[in-house]
């Protein structure tokens, strides 16, 4: 999704500008612009179409002077990707300018009204209505003007906002999507997420919805709608800058499938005290009394909500639904108060998670969320927040984040089940070293990437949280190689999928549960028996499907209910070596973003 950055200070702004849009491309865009302004000078705005590098051309070439400004990086979704239609987007005179995340809903009506005023548009997109209506209400408070917008605006939005006539001045305002204040000595920053304050500061801000916050190079002042000053803690971010580097890495995608024995250790051993798992107490009160769990989230977070009903109804024997959190906001929930929901996000804004909790707590549901940020809207909605210790999570391929949330998930699993300490924990604590083991053996699954890479189709299948994880495996390769990829509970071959088999398909079938072995084994050898060739991903301890399958790649064997932590990791690398060798940017898949803080 588009992201927005801004800096005041005594520095150059252009420069920190470019860069910071730099560590916001992971977000996806299709073009990038900046706008700065200087004393005594005119609003200078510079936008080009492409990559970050025609921007960076084009201000070298026309190089912009000032200590305040704004940038965006652009993805398209109100008029094509064009330098028109970049922002930042001005108003008619040219002295104010404004970068905008998310969507304008009432931009049409808006844009009849400013065209009734004589206002004339140059772009197609919702974002421009903003330029001219801070223009319209603009009477030499920069403030006020922007609070009087704001209170036309229909929709979701992340607004910077800077005027020639005040060039000490930079205004944000935000309603359901992110936007963090940076502090730092002499100089402010915002950005729409953290990792590119990180080389600044560690010291940030949040604003809630509908709250303005008016930026100079020394002050931050927070203001509610009705003008009224806010009072906000700073929060301090423990994410290092390296966190947010790729260090030596090819691509941020494969430094953070190799993170993930790390921050499963992080994730899992921050909770244990004692050789206990001990749980926050108000979470625990909460999901020991339940009757019934809800779990919601989006793409890789559901399926991380799928693994963990198997694993919860196994092991805590406490009934749970799982659903898609664009689904679940739109059907009857049939949830009453005193119910629990986990809320899964890695980013904590995605937009459609959000609209659950909301619901959810309407409806007087215990709402917990499970996110890997801090201060996210998630995290600062949610009635309760667990916290994933995975750092920050920069390809746009969900990987260490999907693994953590899968240990908090089996950390919750085994205190419902009154399970703290014992043989279960110990299984589970040895997941992280595990994890190395088989990271270890990399070479093995880049090898059969390069053997298998151009396969026309791959499906992947697996009983109960094999079935999980397959739905997983499925995602994370359509989304970086774009090679056609589904995911079958295994016994449902026979009532349809099966008519897809042919010699041109690749089959990965999850084995990790021994007592459907026998069946895996038979579902391998139909689909062979029609020309495909199979995969078997199972224990290292397993002798079975020697005979049936191609080949058969082993994991370090733990509790079958534990295994989609490293069975996943596979599929993670499988994808990654497949999306390499045709010749793409697994970090930047096209047509995808990171954080979808949009319907
Ligand atoms: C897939 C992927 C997406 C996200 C989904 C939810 O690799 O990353 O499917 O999992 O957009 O995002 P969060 O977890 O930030 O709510």
């Amino acid at each position: 999704m588009c992201g927005i950055v801004g800096y005041i200070g005594r520095d150059q702004a252009s420069p920190v500008l470019l860069e910071a849009l730099r560590k916001l491309e992971y977000r996806g865009y299709d073009s990038g612009g900046i706008a700065v302004v200087e004393e005594n000078e005119k609003l200078q705005v510079r936008k080009i179409k492409g990559r970050l590098s025609n921007l960076d051309l084009l201000v070298s070439q026309q190089p912009v002077q000032g200590t305040c400004g704004i940038g965006h990086t652009r993805w398209a979704t109100h008029g094509e990707p064009s330098d028109v239609n970049s922002h930042p987007h001005t108003d008619v005179s040219g002295k104010i300018a404004v970068v905008h995340n998310g969507i304008i809903e009432n931009h049409a009506s808006l844009r009849e009204w400013l065209e009734k005023h004589h206002v004339v548009f140059r772009s197609q997109t919702d974002s421009e209505v903003i330029a001219h209506l801070v223009d319209f209400h603009y009477n030499g408070d920069l403030l006020l003007a922007v609070r009087e917008t704001v209170k036309r605006l229909d929709g979701s939005y992340a607004i910077a906002v800077i005027c020639e006539d005040f060039p000490g001045m930079l205004v944000v305002v935000r309603k359901d999507s992110p936007l963090v204040i940076g502090r730092a000595d002499s100089y402010n920053l915002i950005a729409s997420d953290v990792p590119p304050l990180l080389c600044h500061t560690r010291e940030v801000q949040y604003l809630n919805d509908l709250e303005l916050a008016l930026l100079t190079k020394d002050e931050v002042t927070i203001y509610n709608l009705e003008g009224e000053v806010q009072q906000r803690e700073i929060v301090h971010i423990d994410w290092d800058i390296e966190a947010a580097e790729k260090c030596g890495y090819e691509h941020f995608m494969l430094k953070e499938i190799f993170e993930q024995p790390k921050a499963l250790h992080d994730t899992l051993f921050s909770r244990i005290k004692d050789g206990k798992i001990v749980l926050n107490a108000k979470i625990k009160e909460a999901l020991v009394h339940c009757n019934h769990l809800l779990i919601t989230g989006c793409g890789t977070a559901y399926h991380a909500g799928m693994v963990a009903k198997y694993v919860i109804e196994h092991f805590a024997m406490v009934s749970v639904e799982v659903d898609i959190a664009s689904e679940l906001r739109y059907r009857t929930p049939l949830c009453k108060a005193g119910d629990v929901c986990i809320l899964i996000s890695q980013s904590g804004e995605t937009a459609d998670t959000i609209a659950c909790l909301r619901l959810l707590k309407s409806l007087g549901v215990v709402t917990i969320a499970l996110t890997n940020v801090v201060g996210s809207t998630i995290s600062r909605e949610a009635d309760l927040v667990m916290y994933t210790q995975a750092g920050p999570e920069i390809a746009v391929a969900s990987t260490k984040a999907l693994t953590t949330q899968l240990m908090c998930l089996y950390v919750i699993a085994l205190v419902m089940a009154k399970k703290e300490t014992g043989a279960l924990l110990e299984q589970l604590m040895l997941i992280p070293s595990q994890a190395q083991l088989l990271l270890d053996k990399q070479e093995d699954i880049q090898r059969f990437a390069a053997r298998q890479f151009n396969k026309d189709k791959v499906f992947f299948m697996g009983r109960l949280t094999d079935y999980a994880i397959s739905l997983e495996s499925a995602l994370k390769l359509k989304e970086i190689s774009y090679t056609h990829s589904e995911s079958f509970a295994a016994g449902e071959l026979k009532h349809g999928p099966i008519a897809l088999v042919d010699e041109s398909t690749l089959v990965v079938a999850m084995c990790t549960q021994p007592l459907l072995f026998a069946k895996m084994d038979s579902n391998i050898k139909e689909v062979k028996a029609r020309g495909a060739t199979a995969l078997a991903i199972t224990f290292d301890m397993v002798q079975d499907f020697n005979a049936t399958a191609d080949e058969v790649f082993r994991i370090p064997t733990t509790e079958p209910y534990f295994s989609p932590m490293l069975t996943v990791i596979v599929s993670q690398l499988y994808a990654y070596y497949c999306s390499v060798l045709k010749g793409n940017d697994p970090d930047k898949p096209r047509n995808l973003a990171k954080s979808v803080t949009v319907e």
